[in-house]
C-alpha cells in the first residue's frame, strides 16, 4: 500500500494506475462499516483508493471536530490488511485555500431533517466530496466507482445528485449499513458512548425494527409508524423521525421499494442517526 500525503503525490501515483478504480472516501476511525465498503470497492475494482480526512467544513460551530476520534495507526493497518492500493490522507491546508467558492446543498432535499439540524453540513460534505472525486477523476480512469453508505442517506442523495447536476464521470455505489450483534449501527461516534448510553442507543435501530414489523402487518401509513417509533425511543432525545421516498420527499403512505425510514437522535451528549430502506 502506498501512503499519500499531498495531492501531487496523489495524482502521480494514480496516473500510473490501469484499469478501474474503486474510491472509498473516510473520516477516519475505521469500523466494520468503512470495511464493508473498502471490500467492495476491492472486489468490484483494480484498485482501490481510500482517503482519510476529517473535513473542517462539514462540522458546524460547537460540533466535535476537535474530538473527533482520530486513528491514524490503526486505520493504516486496516487499509492495509483489506488490500487497499492508496491510502490518501491529505491535510486541511492542502485541500482548502482560505477564500474558496462554496457548494450549496439544494434548497429542497439540502434544508430537511439533517440539512435542518445541521444546517451548512451538507455544503461542506459536497463541497469536500466533489474535491476528492475530482482528484480521482483527474487522470481519467477507464472507470471509476465512488462508494458510499446507506448509513448515511441523505449524504448519499446529495452526492448522486451532485454528481447528476455538475457531470462529474464517476459511478456512485450505494452501499448496506453494517450493524453490531445488538443492532447498534456502526459509526465513529460510538466510541463516545457509556455503557447505559449505548444501551438506550439501541432503541434507534428497534424502532426501525418496530416500523418493520409494522409495515409487514400491512400498516403503510406513516403518521401511525411515526407515533409508534416515538414509543419505543422514549429514552432518546428525538430530533426527528421521519418516512421519505427516495427523493427525500415526505410521504403519507409507505411505498414498498421506494421508503426510507429516518431516527436522529441525542443519547447523552452523542448525536445518532439510523435509517431503514424497504
Ligand atoms: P465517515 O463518517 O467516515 O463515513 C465514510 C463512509 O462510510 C460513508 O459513506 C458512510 O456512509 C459509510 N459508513 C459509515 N458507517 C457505516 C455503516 N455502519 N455501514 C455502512 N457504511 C457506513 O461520511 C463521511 O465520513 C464524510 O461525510 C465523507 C463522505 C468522507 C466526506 O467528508
Amino acid at each position: 500500500m502506498i501512503i499519500v500525503t499531498t495531492i501531487d503525490e496523489l495524482l502521480e501515483v494514480t496516473s500510473s494506475l490501469k484499469g478501474s478504480i474503486g474510491f472509498v472516501p473516510t473520516m477516519g476511525a475505521l469500523h466494520e462499516g468503512h470495511l464493508s465498503l473498502i471490500k467492495k470497492a476491492r472486489s468490484e475494482n483494480d484498485s482501490v483508493v481510500v482517503s482519510i480526512f476529517v473535513n473542517p467544513t462539514q462540522f458546524l460551530e460547537g460540533e466535535d471536530l476537535d474530538a473527533y476520534p482520530r486513528k491514524e495507526q490503526a486505520d493504516r493497518k486496516i487499509c492495509e490488511l483489506a488490500g487497499v492500493d492508496i491510502l490518501f490522507m491529505p491535510t486541511v491546508d492542502m485541500m482548502y485555500e482560505k477564500d474558496e467558492l462554496n457548494i450549496i446543498a439544494p434548497a429542497i432535499r439540502g434544508f430537511i431533517l439533517e440539512g435542518t439540524k445541521r444546517a451548512g453540513h451538507f455544503d461542506g460534505m459536497l463541497q469536500i466530496v466533489m474535491k476528492l472525486l475530482n482528484l480521482i477523476a483527474y487522470n481519467k480512469p477507464s472507470n471509476f466507482c465512488a462508494y458510499f453508505g446507506k448509513k448515511d442517506a441523505q449524504q448519499l442523495v446529495l452526492i448522486t445528485q451532485m454528481v447528476k447536476n455538475y457531470f462529474i464521470n464517476v459511478q456512485i455505489v450505494p452501499c448496506d449499513i453494517v450493524r453490531d450483534s445488538d443492532g447498534l449501527a456502526l459509526s465513529s461516534r460510538n466510541v463516545y458512548l457509556s455503557t447505559e448510553e449505548r444501551i438506550k442507543a439501541l432503541s434507534l435501530s428497534r424502532s426501525l425494527k418496530r416500523a418493520t414489523e409494522l409495515v409487514m402487518q400491512k400498516e403503510f401509513n406513516t403518521q401511525i409508524i411515526r407515533e409508534e417509533m416515538k414509543k419505543v425511543l422514549s429514552e432518546v432525545d428525538i430530533e426527528y423521525v421521519a418516512l421519505v421516498n427516495r427523493e427525500f420527499e415526505q410521504i403519507d403512505i409507505v411505498e414498498l421499494g421506494n421508503t426510507i425510514i429516518l431516527v436522529a437522535g441525542r443519547v447523552g451528549t452523542t448525536r445518532l442517526i439510523d435509517n431503514l430502506w424497504i
